[in-house]
């Protein structure tokens, strides 16, 4: 069982909008996963693949891929509230039927709802970076939980990850190089649909307007 007690992220939560507690109240029980410990996304998606964005913010890479492959279930988790309900207005503005959102830590989400699940690839999109050594601890790519992670990513699977932090990317590549099970691959080598995808994050956008370097990283499940 993952520590679930280890807080990847600044809880940065203001008071709602009027307009953003509208579209939660409106579109959460559509959309959203209030699972039990009896069920998990299996339920949901019928042991089809899944996508499975972690820290997903506003949810612009979702939405994107989301309405381009219908036939492709979309899972997202995100702590931070004005971007899961920018995120559910989305869903529900583009009619999308293949995604559903978790609020909370995803850390919990490994330990129960993830179980047993196909997941066909793992998203995060910068990261929270903590920058200080003694918050290192705090990063979400550690290796008990992409050991988590990694037991329900199907064979050829992967997980794509984009940093603007040396130090993140540093830290990611001493964690992905303690699994044998895992090749780095470079995205001309992912041969699936998502080869040529573009990804949209509001992180990204940020990234390239201060000119920061940004490293992508693709971990390919080969056994
Ligand atoms: C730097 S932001 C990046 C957001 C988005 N992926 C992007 O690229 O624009 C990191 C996000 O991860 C979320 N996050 C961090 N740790 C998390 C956790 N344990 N569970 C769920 N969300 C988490 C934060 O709330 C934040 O929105």
């Amino acid at each position: 069982m993952i520590n679930n007690n280890i807080k990847t992220f600044r809880l940065r939560n203001r008071k709602l909008t009027k307009q953003q507690l509208n579209f939660i109240n409106l579109y959460w029980p559509i959309f959203g996963l209030n699972c039990n410990k009896k069920n998990n996304l299996n339920y949901y998606f019928y042991n089809n693949p899944i996508i499975l964005d972690i820290g997903f913010g506003f949810g612009d890479s979702i939405i994107y891929l989301s309405k381009k492959y219908s036939y492709v279930n979309f899972v997202g988790i995100e702590v931070y509230i004005p971007g899961i309900s920018f995120c559910l207005k989305n869903i529900h503005f583009y009619n999308l039927k293949n995604v559903k959102i978790f609020y909370g830590n995803a850390i919990n989400y490994l330990n129960y709802y993830i179980k047993n699940t196909m997941l066909y690839r793992v998203n995060i999109f910068f990261p929270d970076p903590w920058p200080k050594r003694r918050h290192y601890k705090r990063r979400i790519i550690q290796k008990n939980i992409i050991k988590k992670i990694s037991k329900n990513l199907i064979l050829n699977g992967f997980f794509h990850i984009l940093t603007d932090s040396y130090s993140y990317f540093k830290h990611i590549k001493i964690v992905f190089n303690q699994f044998i099970e895992f090749k780095k691959i470079s995205k001309k080598n992912i041969i699936n649909f998502l080869k040529t995808e573009k990804i949209y994050t509001r992180f990204l956008n940020k990234a390239k307007f201060k000119k920061n370097k940004i490293y992508t990283m693709i971990y390919k499940k080969i056994f």
